[in-house]
């Protein structure tokens, strides 16, 4: 009798030990899962509410919400729908084409809107959960409410609207991943790349994928500053802006568009596009994009 109760003290402790231990593992396991899910979140800049609204005055603010001046760079103003535009007048004119386009990497949908004046058809794909949220909203409202940095904590609220003029129902907003885009979206007259490549972790898969994704005879539209930094493309993945081991020549992003695309376009056109974009009252960010603009050959 007294052997068996030692037993059973010993069974007894030994599953304490084991369910302390099993607690105090999940436990560790727990917030290790929770600091790492913050940690990607913080690192993902594109969901955050900073860049939300940053992009929604970018898309959607006119000229004295972006730039309230009477001097500044104006022609740098609505670069989303300078895009759509471009995308627009390459393919007028053009016949036996789907009428579909695809907005790769549309943030909060400015662009995907504006082709919806022109194509039955608009899918806005976007890998920021937070931006696709915004553009369906926008799509069933018309409108949203936002708000922009002044100066330090100081905040003005805005409010995003689509031109009422604009058929939403031709839009259609996903997420999705540019360098792994579902196999099943189908061919499309038109496709534009506003300033992604250089955001992208694998741009050599995304322009891969184009040679099937416009139609034969169909128009690309790719706008980038070739800014490449290793923050989003490991150097190794670099389409350009880097100097070739084996060629000792320098690279630029231009090159390495033409040398992935050339194999399936033509190129048609090249413009440099300014654009603005606002972060407090007071600051501003200037760049020009580069503008190439490609004929699937067919
Ligand atoms: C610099 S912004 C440009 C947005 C918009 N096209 C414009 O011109 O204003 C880059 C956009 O690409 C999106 N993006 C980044 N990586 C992506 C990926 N792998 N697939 C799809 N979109 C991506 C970001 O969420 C962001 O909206
Ligand atoms: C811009 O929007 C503001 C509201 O934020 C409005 O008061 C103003 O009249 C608009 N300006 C122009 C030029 O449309």
């Amino acid at each position: 009798m007294a052997h068996a109760v030692g037993i059973d003290h010993r069974i007894l402790a030994g599953s304490l030990l084991a369910l302390s231990t099993g607690i105090a593992a999940y436990s560790s396991f727990k917030l290790w899962s929770l600091k790492r899910r913050c940690r990607r979140q913080q690192n993902d800049v594109y969901e955050t509410q900073k860049s939300l609204h940053e992009y929604l005055i970018f898309h959607y603010g006119n000229k004295t919400e972006i730039l309230g001046y009477d001097f500044g760079p104006q022609d740098a103003l609505d670069f989303p729908k300078r895009c759509a535009d471009m995308c627009m007048q390459y393919f007028k004119g053009k016949e036996g084409l789907p009428s579909r386009a695809v907005d790769v990497g549309c943030a909060v949908g400015r662009s995907t809107f504006e082709l919806c004046r022109l194509f039955d058809e608009v899918v806005g794909i976007d890998y920021s959960q937070s931006f696709v949220d915004a553009c369906n909203l926008l799509k069933d409202e018309g409108k949203m409410a936002y708000y922009i940095t002044t100066e330090g904590d100081l905040k003005e609220t805005l409010e995003a609207k689509v031109d009422p003029a604009v058929d939403r129902q031709r839009a259609l907003f996903m997420q999705g991943d540019a360098c792994n885009l579902p196999l099943d979206l189908g061919q499309f007259g038109c496709v534009l790349a506003a300033n992604l490549i250089d955001r992208l972790r694998t741009p050599q898969n995304f322009l891969n994928r184009l040679g099937t994704l416009v139609a034969p005879g169909g128009i690309l539209v790719i706008t980038s500053p070739y800014t490449f930094l290793e923050e989003f493309t490991p150097k190794d993945k670099w389409i350009g802006g880097y100097v070739s081991k084996k060629t000792g020549k320098e690279v630029t992003g231009f090159d390495g568009l033409k040398q992935n695309l050339l194999k399936h376009f033509d190129l048609i056109h090249t413009r440099n596009m300014p654009f603005l974009i606002r972060e407090t009252a007071r600051k501003h960010q200037w760049t020009v994009s580069h503008v190439t603009v490609w004929c699937r050959r067919s």
